[in-house]
């Protein structure tokens, strides 16, 4: 009888503690400083987060010819550096959209600072999702994947909008101009009629 009542306790304790024990912890096997946001939007990022330096993002501005007509979308806007210089130094507007909140909130705190924060505008989304049709620029610093599945996207813009990338290309679309900045490399493209 004691042996019995030995044996189905032990079953009733093991048993869980085992499969606990096999379970991953929460965040763990998340992207590191993301998982969190990215569980609230039901979406992973695609790429982490890696900030352009601020050299860079004003070259890839000025390679695009920016001026204060301009609306600057950043895809994968990161703390809102791009669309934030955009609007500080060459009084454009910009926005950025982001997939983790946590960075648009970290934006609007540095529009604020910067004091551009009637000028930009920040947005918690997926860039594959998002409506481009009013930007003249858009800037990247994505992934050689992530650029290969927007082509077509950036292909249906506006003829004449001007497309920036940190460091990637789009394969089978030439940039029009590359230019070598410190370590990185940026490109652009007009997209063609
Ligand atoms: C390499 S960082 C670039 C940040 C900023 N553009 C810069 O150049 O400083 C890429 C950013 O894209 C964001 N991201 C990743 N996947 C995304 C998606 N599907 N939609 C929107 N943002 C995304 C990441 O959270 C990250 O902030």
């Amino acid at each position: 009888m004691a042996a019995r009542f030995i044996f189905a306790f032990s079953i009733l304790v093991a048993v869980p503690v085992l499969l606990l024990s096999q379970a991953p912890l929460p965040g763990l096997t998340e992207p590191r400083g993301q998982g969190l946001a990215a569980r609230v939007e039901g979406r992973p990022p695609d790429i982490f987060f890696n900030p352009t330096r601020h050299a860079i993002a004003d070259a890839m501005l000025q390679l695009a010819g920016v001026a204060a007509g301009d609306v600057v979308y950043d895809l994968g806007s990161g703390d809102g550096r791009i669309p934030i210089i955009a609007a500080q130094k060459y009084g454009a507007r910009g926005l950025g959209i982001e997939i983790d909140p946590r960075l648009v909130t970290q934006s609007w705190g540095n529009a604020n600072d910067a004091e551009v924060a009637n000028r930009v505008k920040f947005i918690v989304g997926d860039l594959f999702e998002a409506d481009l049709s009013e930007a003249t620029i858009v800037t990247m610093y994505l992934s050689p994947s992530i650029m290969k599945r927007l082509i077509p996207k950036l292909r249906a813009l506006t003829p004449g909008t001007r497309l920036v990338s940190h460091q990637f290309d789009m394969p089978g679309w030439p940039p029009d101009e590359r230019r070598q900045v410190d370590e990185a490399e940026i490109l652009l493209w007009r997209v063609p009629k």
